[in-house]
C-alpha cells in the first residue's frame, strides 16, 4: 500500500495550525460525531480558516456555533466582513449553519458559486476546480453528497493541505464513512485522489491527519492503480503520541 493516513498526533496534542507561505491554515473547531444511547448522534463539522492574500473560511459549523465563530474571528482581529470567501464543503446543517454572517463574501457551497444573489457559472459540476488564486483551489470531491467540494492549499509547513469536509469523517473512518455516503463508489474515487495528492487532510468530523507516502509516486501509466489494499486504512497507525486527546 502506498498511501496511509497517519492517525497519531505529535507531542500528544493535536496540531491545529499549519503556517505557510502565502497561506496558513488553522482549524478553528475540530468536528466530531458521537453516537448517543438512543440512536441519535451529536455532531458538528470542522471549521477551518485560511489566512493569506485572501481570507477564506471553510465550513461554518452549525447554527449553534455562531458566537464561537464570531469569537474565533475576533481573536484573530477579523470582522466577518473581512472574510473574502466562504466555502461550504456540502449542504449539511452542521457545516453551513452560519452563512448568514457573511453576506458580502464570495460563496461556494457544493457546486454553487455566488456573490450576493448572483450565481456564477463555474466548472465544478463538470468535475473541474475553481482556482481562488495560484495557491488555493476548490475541487469537486463528490460522494458523501452529490456535490461535495474540498479546498486544497499548497505551500504550508505540512505540504499540501486538503480541507475535505465529509469526504473523510475522520482519520480511521473505514467503519463509518460509507454509512453516511450518498454514493460510496464515487466517494471512494474522490478519497483515493485525495490520498494521492494531499500531505495533510482536515476531515469533517475529526482532527487533521497526515498522509504517509511510501516509495515512489506512481504516475499515469505506471501500471496498477493507486493506492492501497482494502483494509489498509482500517488499521490506524499509532505513534508514540498515543491516541487522540484533548478534543471534543
Ligand atoms: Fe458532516
Amino acid at each position: 500500500s502506498m498511501f496511509l493516513p497517519l492517525c497519531f498526533y505529535l507531542y500528544s496534542s493535536i496540531e491545529l495550525l499549519f503556517p505557510g507561505e502565502p497561506y496558513s491554515v488553522s482549524v478553528l473547531k475540530v468536528g466530531y460525531c458521537r453516537p448517543g444511547a438512543d440512536g441519535s448522534f451529536r455532531a458538528d463539522g470542522t471549521v477551518s480558516l485560511l489566512t493569506g492574500p485572501q481570507t477564506i473560511l471553510v465550513d461554518t459549523g452549525g447554527p449553534w456555533d455562531r458566537d464561537f465563530l464570531l469569537a474565533c474571528l475576533r481573536d484573530r482581529g477579523l470582522d466577518p466582513a473581512d472574510v473574502d470567501w466562504v466555502v461550504g464543503t456540502h449542504g449539511h446543517s452542521d457545516h453551513i449553519g452560519n452563512l448568514n454572517l457573511f453576506p458580502g463574501a464570495r460563496l461556494i457551497v457544493g457546486y454553487d458559486w455566488s456573490e450576493g444573489d448572483t450565481y456564477r457559472q463555474n466548472p465544478l459540476a463538470r468535475g473541474l476546480p475553481v482556482s481562488i488564486d495560484p495557491h488555493v483551489s476548490v475541487l469537486p470531491t463528490p460522494g458523501h453528497t452529490g456535490q461535495d467540494v474540498s479546498v486544497r492549499v499548497d505551500g504550508t509547513v505540512a505540504g499540501t493541505v486538503l480541507v475535505a469536509g465529509d469526504l473523510f469523517e475522520c482519520c480511521s473512518d473505514e467503519d463509518s464513512w460509507r454509512d453516511v455516503s450518498l454514493n460510496p463508489a464515487v466517494q471512494e474515487v474522490s478519497r483515493q485522489e485525495a490520498l494521492r495528492t494531499a500531505d495533510l487532510i482536515i476531515p469533517g468530523h475529526g482532527p487533521p491527519f497526515r498522509v504517509l507516502r511510501r516509495g515512489p509516486v506512481q504516475g499515469p501509466g505506471a501500471g496498477g492503480g493507486p493506492v492501497q489494499e482494502p483494509g489498509a486504512r482500517g488499521g490506524p497507525v499509532w505513534g508514540p503520541g498515543g491516541p487522540v486527546q484533548g478534543w471534543g
